[in-house]
């Protein structure tokens, strides 16, 4: 599935390996004339959803960031991955991973108490030190998994780029690893700019960058990759949220601490209240995320039973955090973490204040003293999220619409493009009217495709094949009454609508989702 999926992409220009004609370095994708669209639709679909209705702030922060910032984040000392080395080829590997996949393959074969064992095995990986990780490798006679070398001991690297600012030596900056640092550091500003008042939302969508050890999942692990996070910053003695009642009674599937110590893989499922309640969430604000995750991904054409929160267990997360919890989704690669939703406490804005010797605590008027405000971070990875709607929405050919072609159901808010115009033919002025339309809805602010080549059944399918939901066919009944037809890409379906309601027929039509005739 993952193969196909992947050729799909390359070859209808959602990505391109970045670098290509010169050999791809791994880790790094370009979005194409069809994938660029849509990431940005995605993006504006999230800004949308959380940002522009909640009253949250968009800001846009440096991506280079002194070494001084990263050292009081953690990420200068901490911020890594174990690596471990083969001895004879001496090709690097992420050494938890290493072991994962190895103890996965031997419980696979493995029966009685062995698979007990192994399980344990597995389930204390997470959070394991490098010297605890050599010894897993050693007690269980982990190979080199491309030439059966012996692997030498396990090393931590760190995954920050590491470049100098300026032209002098010993000035050393870092490609952010996380969009979020930037919005602590201009949190002062912020706070001061809307007036001094708790709570305070602020977001940003721009790239990050991590040098992976060894990223081999097409857009899963990339090295430079696309983030859109919020923090907010709230006053810990009132950390209710004041829109939580929209969402008090969306469920949420979780995999609870509970079940994963017992060895369960199966999800709970609760209402954001019962979450709070029962005290699997901290609090209201982390609930209204986890809630609001939930209706954006379906939107985005994941389906419910696709994903789960997985609570991370307490040696998966920092010592400062308050609760983490991962969307994962179930794809073809395993399940996958494509948002991480944090309660990062005060730990970031104290840190900054140490460092910085500025004091980043805010006075709280109703209670008359100064407080640091405390941050849950929703941190949601655009690509991630980019693969799983591709693989959701990927429909194959032969499928129950006999179509010869495969295509994509993407929701019409975030397909690539919103329409198509084709004339019927190029002669007796058919390809000058279909000109005049798309010019119509071009300057509308639609991103329409034009096409006039091959016949109109070849037309329909590229369009079926990089998911656009409408096409629009100017016809001879066209010339005559100024009317064209739709077809919907779902039911491969027909109607005919007036060119002067075009626009606001496909506003709505994009509006409901409607897909069918
Ligand atoms: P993983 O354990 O898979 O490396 P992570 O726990 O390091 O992920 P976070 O640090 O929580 O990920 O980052 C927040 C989000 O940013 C992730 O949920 C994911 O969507 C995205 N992200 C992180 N690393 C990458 C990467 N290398 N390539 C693409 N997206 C990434
Ligand atoms: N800001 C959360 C993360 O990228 O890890």
């Amino acid at each position: 599935m993952k193969e196909e999926i992947m050729e799909i992409a390359l070859k209808r220009g959602f990505i391109i390996p970045s670098n290509e004609i010169y050999g791809q370095i791994s880790g790094f994708y370009d979005y194409g004339s069809i994938g660029a669209p849509m990431k940005r639709r995605i993006e504006n679909a999230w800004r949308k959803f959380f940002l522009l209705r909640d009253g949250v702030f968009e800001v846009e922060t440096a991506t280079i960031l002194p070494e001084i910032v990263l050292k009081a984040s953690g990420h200068v000392g901490h911020f890594g991955d174990p690596l471990v080395e083969c001895k004879t080829c001496k090709k690097k590997f992420r050494a938890d991973t290493l072991v994962a996949d190895h103890l996965a393959g031997e419980l696979e074969k493995a029966e009685g108490e062995h698979v007990k064992r192994l399980k344990e095995h597995l389930s204390r990986l997470p959070g394991m030190k490098p010297e605890e990780m050599s010894a897993k490798i050693k007690e269980f006679r982990i190979k080199c998994p491309d030439c059966e070398g012996e692997l030498a001991d396990v090393g931590w690297f760190n995954l920050m780029f590491k470049t100098n600012i300026g032209p002098i030596e010993g000035n050393p900056g870092y490609p952010r690893p996380e969009t979020a640092q930037g919005i602590f550091l201009d949190f002062p500003r912020l706070f001061r700019a809307h007036g001094t008042r708790l709570p305070l939302a602020a977001a940003q969508i721009g790239k990050s960058f991590r040098n992976e050890i060894s990223p081999r999942q097409g857009l899963i692990r990339l090295r430079e990759f696309t983030q859109m996070e919020i923090e907010y910053f709230f006053n810990p003695s009132n950390d209710k949220h004041p829109k939580f009642g929209e969402v008090a009674s969306q469920k949420i599937k979780i995999l609870t601490r509970d079940s994963q110590a017992a060895g369960k893989d199966e999800e709970t499922e609760m209402t954001a209240q019962e979450a709070v309640e029962r005290k699997i969430v901290p609090n209201q604000i982390l609930a209204y995320y986890l809630a609001r995750e939930t209706q954006f991904y379906q939107m985005m054409g994941i389906p419910y039973s696709d994903f789960r929160f997985r609570h991370m267990m307490p040696d998966e997360t920092p010592h400062y955090s308050g609760g983490n919890f991962d969307l994962e989704v179930k794809t073809s690669f395993g399940w996958i973490e494509t948002i991480g939703t944090a309660y990062r406490t005060d730990y970031d804005l104290s840190s900054h204040s140490r460092m910085s010797k500025q004091d980043l605590s805010v006075f709280i008027e109703e209670e008359k003293k100064r407080i640091m405000p405390h941050v849950i971070e929703p941190s949601f990875g655009v690509d991630r999220l980019f693969w799983c709607i591709l693989e959701k929405c990927y429909r194959e050919k032969g499928g129950a619409e006999g179509r010869d072609w495969s295509w994509f159901d993407f929701p019409p808010i975030i397909a690539p493009f919103n329409c198509a115009v084709f004339p019927l033919m190029k002669k007796d002025g058919l390809k000058e009217k279909a000109e005049e339309v798309a010019a119509i809805l071009r300057n509308d602010g639609f991103n329409c495709y034009y096409d006039e080549s091959g016949s109109v059944g070849k037309r329909y399918a590229r369009q079926d094949e990089i998911g656009t939901p409408y096409c629009i066919t100017i016809d001879y009944d066209s010339l005559k009454d100024g009317t064209v037809t739709i077809r919907f890409r779902n039911d491969g379906k027909q109607i005919r609508q007036p060119i002067s309601d075009l626009p606001s027929t496909l506003r709505k039509y994009k509006k409901e989702g409607k897909v069918t005739a």
